[in-house]
């Protein structure tokens, strides 16, 4: 479902050799670059990338194709999935679209050899061997944990039930450098590149020999979607450094991409309607223990775009829980960031801020689940902290300060394509600047900030709403709509009010807009188109209203019902236009519309 001009545009704006290096080494040769094949076993590389053509080609097995492709076939996504990740990983919104054409068979600019490259992907790619492999190396660990008593007293120490290690998978790698040898009879004790390998189970060194990645660490399985191990989280027992050691980015893995227990707390992600996203493995596990099970972790990365359209799929509300220092105060910051693009009128993304030094882990232990919950409770609203965080960067006190504070939010305003909110935001802000929203919209446009207000139309709010300006109200939420009205029922004769000729400008406008696909539709850009016409205030006016919308506005019902009483409108009008005609100089069509009108 998305639109052949949108995978055109991708692929023009991503490099394939970035895309492939993301998962293996490339080494320059000339024009191209090459690797050993990642696809089939062999010593010397035969898999090549051409950059200036972006495709790939192994001249061994004779795989080929372009990114889409490659992310396919080597990390084993779907095609959506492939260019979602490309799309996140070039800043890219994937435009909704309304009709159904793109197909996996008319994906890329290369044609792969086999249309259906995901059917192949389940039978017989690598990656399937690579998944037993996990599961066999998680067993082991799990045995291995019944054994050592050290690790059994670790996780007592640490509050962790038997029950909670169970249910969470959790083993034990014991020290040693190469117990797997022992699970996996094709250890590979020099071979830099077997499944082992790949999997990140095994270090491979040059010049020495080859080591097991987990060695004296407790170890959390990682799950996929499909209940599948992509990779481990190994604590360390001690204060052994790193004090987490996690599997590396694999063709498995995508740490970008996965949250760690995610498919196990969809359930009560589901029941809840909301999921807590905390930063560490222990800090899900104990929170379960507790029975606040709509958990995930980030896994030792900065939460990504790619996890907050995954979270947000999966329900409407998203609570980020950080430390209350001053680290976990700068990750807030960047998770706010991260999400202001991907924020949607009836999504709510919260922030929720422990006491300093605690995380979920130590302040479920001490105060129970209770007073977790009353945190969650008092989570802060994406746009609290969003205002808070602003005004303490500037000193609000003073001109200066105020203006900083318009500086700083403008670009993170921009970036908000959620229309109801982005103003509700805007107003918030023009607030705290004490400066008028129009002003505030205009500084914003042009970036410059002597610009005095032009206009303050102070139109009141008519008392019935006209079917145009309902319409228009709609679109301005919902850009996408403006190719569901017929300009047809705009176009006729009859009343030719101001809100007419606005609904008509904007249905244009954003009928092409929207096809083109080419800008981010907000607002802030549509505002930016009208203000040099004569429809600017008009707009504004209408603006005003839209944000008293709450947020269980039913926008299909009232847009259904907006273009029913447009028809109505079409129709009486028409009626009339027929009518007053003299009865001869009808044609016998028009007749038959009159007929037709008269008893619709
Ligand atoms: P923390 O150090 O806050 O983890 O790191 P934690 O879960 O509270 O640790 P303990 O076990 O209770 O002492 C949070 C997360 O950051 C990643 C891990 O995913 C960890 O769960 N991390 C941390 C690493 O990947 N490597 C490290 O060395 C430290
Ligand atoms: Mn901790």
């Amino acid at each position: 479902m998305i639109e052949q001009s949108f995978i055109q545009e991708l692929l023009e704006r991503i490099d394939i050799v970035d895309v492939v290096t993301r998962h293996f080494q490339l080494r320059k040769a000339g024009a191209n670059y090459t690797a050993c094949c990642p696809f089939h076993n062999e010593k010397t590389p035969s898999f090549t990338v051409n950059s200036s053509k972006q495709f790939y080609h192994c001249f061994g097995c004779g795989r080929h194709g372009n990114a889409i492709n490659f992310l396919m076939e080597h990390s084993g996504l779907s095609f959506i999935e492939a260019v979602e990740s490309l799309s996140a990983h070039a800043g890219l919104q994937i435009p909704v679209q309304s009709t159904v054409y793109a197909s996996v068979s008319n994906a890329g600019k290369v044609a792969t050899a086999n249309p259906s490259v995901e059917e192949k992907t389940e039978l017989s790619s690598p990656s399937v061997d690579l998944y037993e492999r996990m599961e066999q190396a998680a067993r082991f660990y799990r045995q291995q944990l019944k054994q050592s008593e050290e690790a059994i007293t670790y996780l007592k120490t640490r509050g962790v039930l038997g029950q909670t290690a169970l249910q969470f998978g959790i083993g034990y790698a014991p020290p040693g450098w190469q117990n797997l040898s022992g699970v996996f009879a094709d250890y590979p004790f020099d071979d830099p590149d077997h499944p082992l390998v790949h999997a990140g189970l095994v270090v491979a060194h040059d010049g020495k020999r080859n080591h097991d990645r987990f060695r004296h660490r407790i170890v959390f399985p990682i799950f996929d979607r499909k209940k599948k191990i992509i990779g481990f989280g190994g604590r360390a027992l001690g204060a052994g450094e790193p004090k987490y050691l996690n599997s590396p980015e694999t063709s498995l893995f995508i740490k970008g991409r996965e949250l760690y227990n995610l498919v196990h707390a969809s359930p009560a992600i589901r029941k809840s309607g909301r999921v807590v996203v905390v930063e560490g493995y222990m800090d899900v596990v104990m929170l379960a223990q507790y029975g606040i099970e709509n958990v995930v972790a980030t896994l030792g990365t900065a939460t990504t775009a790619t996890h907050i359209q995954k979270l947000l799929r999966h329900t409407d509300e998203v609570i980020f829980c950080f430390d209350g220092d001053e680290a976990g105060s700068k990750a807030a910051w960047r998770a706010l960031e991260t999400s202001l693009p991907q924020l949607k009128d009836g999504k709510d993304i919260k922030f929720l801020f422990l006491p300093d030094r605690e995380d979920p882990d130590s302040y479920i232990r001490k105060y129970g689940r209770m007073a977790f919950e009353e945190l969650l409770e008092k989570s802060l609203p994406l746009s609290v902290f969003f205002c808070n965080g602003l005004s303490t960067r500037v000193n609000i006190g003073t001109s200066e300060g105020r203006a900083r504070l318009i500086q700083l939010a403008g670009p993170l305003l921009a970036q908000i394509n959620a229309p109801i909110f982005g103003f509700m935001l805007m107003k918030r802000v023009s607030e705290l600047a004490g400066v008028d929203q129009n002003q505030l919209v205009t500084f914003l446009k042009t970036g410059k900030k002597d610009r005095p207000s032009v206009r303050r139309s102070e139109v009141s709010r008519p008392l019935s709403v006209t079917p145009y300006r309902r319409l228009i109200q709609i679109l301005l939420h919902s850009p996408d709509y403006a190719n569901r009205i017929d300009m047809n029922l705009l176009l006729v004769s009859g009343d030719q009010s101001e809100e007419k000729a606005l609904l008509i400008a904007l249905v244009d406008f954003l009928g092409a807009a929207v096809r083109a696909s080419e800008e981010e539709l907000n607002l802030v850009t549509i505002l930016s188109y009208f203000d040099q016409t004569s429809h600017h205030d008009l707009l504004e006016n209408i603006i005003r209203d839209v944000y008293v919308k709450d947020e269980s506005w039913n926008i299909d019902a009232e847009f259904t019902g907006g273009i029913e009483r447009l028809r109505e409108v079409h129709r009486r009008s028409r009626i009339a236009e027929l009518h007053s005609r003299s009865l001869a100089s009808l044609t016998l069509e028009e007749k038959n519309e009159l007929r037709q009108l008269m008893l619709s």
